[in-house]
């Protein structure tokens, strides 16, 4: 009778850690998306990952659809980035989708490391960003849910940048069907002038992130050792 308790105390912790059951999500999570967008949802320079932790389930959802079914990541050649994750969406169940939102969102915000753009004006990204992009993605860029607009703290200033070069040149947002998508090919269109204005307003934003954490470990065991943040041991610089 008293056997199985007996085992329990014996067992190394780190077995038992083990043998603890992953929920699916967080496995999925460690096993689809770690190696790219990083352990805890950071997102990584080198792979041209944005930082996803925390990020609301309904944009996640959204933009897990839009990869799924062709609305966004479609041209290859100008939006490389996009394509690969494209590609990965393209492989996930609508039910996968669902859970992996939530547990996206379930991961703690990790404010980007860098906090400002070089060249960049902020004092006139500020009053760009009350102007013309406060409305919907709200005080210190939040962002809301009944339009659709993401929070736009947390995410690395090289790929809000990206992300605007990409609405302005039509190569996101621009597909049938992108209702969200095609609200900021207008916005980048009519109000954002041009390269620096971009980097203004980028460098504002940045400066709307809380002060990082300290770091936290990730909330899962990884599947496989190797597969950390260590630019050194991840898949692509390896030869
Ligand atoms: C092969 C690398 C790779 C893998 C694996 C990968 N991603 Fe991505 N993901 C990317 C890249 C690159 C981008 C940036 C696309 C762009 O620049 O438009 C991205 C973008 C995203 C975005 C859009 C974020 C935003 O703010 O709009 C979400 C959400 C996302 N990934 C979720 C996931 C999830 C969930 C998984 C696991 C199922 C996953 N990704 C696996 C490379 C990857
Ligand atoms: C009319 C509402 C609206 C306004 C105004 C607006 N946005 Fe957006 N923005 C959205 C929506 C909706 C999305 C999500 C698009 C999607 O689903 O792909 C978005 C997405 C973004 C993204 C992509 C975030 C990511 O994680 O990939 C950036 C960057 C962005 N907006 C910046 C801005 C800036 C800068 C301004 C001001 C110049 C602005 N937006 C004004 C509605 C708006």
């Amino acid at each position: 009778m008293l056997r199985p308790l007996v085992l329990l105390v014996l067992l190394p912790t780190a077995a038992l850690r083990a043998a603890a059951p992953v929920s699916a999500p967080a496995a999925d999570f460690a096993k689809l998306c770690a190696p790219c967008h990083g352990a805890r949802g950071e997102g990584r320079e080198d792979l041209r990952t944005p930082s996803i932790a925390n990020e609301p389930w309904w944009y996640v959802k959204t933009q897990l659809g839009n990869f799924h079914e062709g609305r966004r990541g479609v041209h290859a050649l100008q939006d490389p980035q996009g394509a690969l994750m494209a590609a990965v969406a393209k492989g996930l169940q609508p039910a996968q989708i669902e859970a992996l939102a939530r547990f996206v969102e379930s991961l703690p915000l990790v404010p980007p490391s860098k906090r400002s753009v070089d060249g960049a004006d902020v004092a006139r990204g500020q009053e760009l960003f009350y102007e013309r992009c406060m409305e919907c993605h709200r005080y210190n860029a939040s962002g809301e849910m009944a339009f659709g607009s993401p929070p736009l703290v947390g995410r690395q200033g090289w790929y809000l940048l990206e992300q605007l070069r990409k609405f302005k040149a039509r190569h996101r947002g621009a597909e049938k069907g992108d209702e969200k998508g095609a609200k900021m090919v207008n916005m980048a269109t009519l109000f954002i002038a041009d390269e620096q204005a971009m980097r203004n307003v980028v460098g504002y934003i940045l400066t709307l992130n809380p002060e990082p954490a300290p770091r936290v470990e990730a909330p899962f065991d990884l599947p496989s050792a190797g597969a950390n943040n260590d630019p050194a041991s991840s898949p692509a610089s390896r030869p």
